[in-house]
């Protein structure tokens, strides 16, 4: 058993906590590479934000388990030494689908797991999050749990409807499972194409009556926003406009999100505007200079053009700058 406090990592608890009092949102931003890790946290360590790193199964898989840990243990090391940064880190587990998962990512020295059993029978999402909540709490580890379904791909499972949260569940959920945070369904998706808007029409709402009625239930509890990607379309132009194919895509109003991080919600997930802002950079240089194949050349301005990203968002769009 690792404890993630010797590795320089906080659980969830205080973050969300001043989250909720100062009214803004604190970013969980997924990481799979040395980049999208080194971007994240030198973009919340410049804008002084609280950060969410965050792992799925996907970058597990993809990067390797024990790999990752340790990248994570030495980017914290980087930004205190080099950064001279003191901004707490939680290292959260995305979108855990098993108990084992979870307790496999809590023994490895992740401060906080989410178990999304989102898609089973309500019965079954209760016992399975109440299990890790039990394994976890005394570790004091933090866990996110989920009710209601994300229209698009969730854990590998297509979904073409939104099943929104039902706030009837919510307080019954909160209370039997001991859960520290609620992610939950209000009209957002995963991935780049979250509504299917034609030229001209406005852009649907996300449902906010949802989300009030979840906080009038819920006073004081802390709300998880996935799918929270805006998908700005400077990058989707660029994207394009070097060799891509990105037709359509569009996410979140960023207006929007600013209402959802001033509300109960205090972290906002955001993964897919990473990999556009580093992938619109990456084909640039690609097409626009054919000579070039040291990757330094091409991912450290990938990287550049994520940090500024992460700048940009914790500064305009979740309230989180200079709240560590
Ligand atoms: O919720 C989904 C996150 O964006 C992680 O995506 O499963 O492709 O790593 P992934
Ligand atoms: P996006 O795909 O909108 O970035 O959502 C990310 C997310 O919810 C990670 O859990
Ligand atoms: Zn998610």
């Amino acid at each position: 058993m690792v404890d993630y406090k010797e590795l320089g990592f906080v659980n969830t608890k205080e973050m969300l906590k001043k989250a909720m009092e100062g009214g803004y949102a604190v970013p969980g931003y997924n990481f799979n590479n040395m980049e999208q890790l080194q971007a994240v946290l030198i973009g919340c360590a410049e804008t002084n934000s609280p950060v969410i790193l965050q792992v799925s199964k996907g970058a597990r898989k993809y990067a390797n388990p024990t790999l990752l840990r340790y990248m994570a243990e030495g980017a914290v090391q980087m930004i205190r030494k080099d950064y001279n940064s003191n901004i707490p880190i939680a290292l959260h587990l995305d979108h855990g689908d098993s108990f084992e998962l979870c307790k496999a990512a809590i023994e490895m020295g992740f401060s906080s797991v989410m178990i999304d059993g989102s898609k089973l029978p309500y019965e079954e999402n209760v016992a399975l999050t109440k299990k890790v909540v039990d394994f976890a709490h005394p570790y004091d580890v933090t866990v996110e749990g989920e009710l209601g379904v994300l229209a698009g791909i969730e854990e590998d499972v297509k979904s073409d409807k939104h099943h929104y949260t039902d706030p009837n569940q919510v307080e019954d959920f909160v209370k039997r499972t001991g859960v520290d945070s609620l992610a939950i369904a209000i009209g957002t998706s995963h991935g780049a194409y979250k509504f299917k808007v034609k030229p001209g029409e406005p852009f649907p709402e996300l449902r906010f009556d949802i989300l009030e009625e979840v906080a009038r239930r819920l006073p004081g509890f802390p709300i998880v926003l996935h799918g929270a990607s805006s998908v700005p379309q400077d990058l989707v132009a660029l994207i394009n406009k070097y060799g891509g194919n990105l037709e359509g895509a569009v996410g979140v109003p960023e207006d929007q999100l600013r209402r959802a991080a001033r509300s109960a919600v205090c972290k906002i997930n955001i993964d897919t505007d990473g990999r556009l802002a580093l992938t619109a950079k990456v084909r640039e240089i690609l097409w626009t200079q054919p000579e070039v194949f040291d990757p330094r050349k091409y991912l450290g301005p990938g990287r550049e053009a994520l940090i500024e990203l992460i700048k940009r968002k914790n500064r305009e769009v979740l309230g989180s700058a200079d709240k560590a």
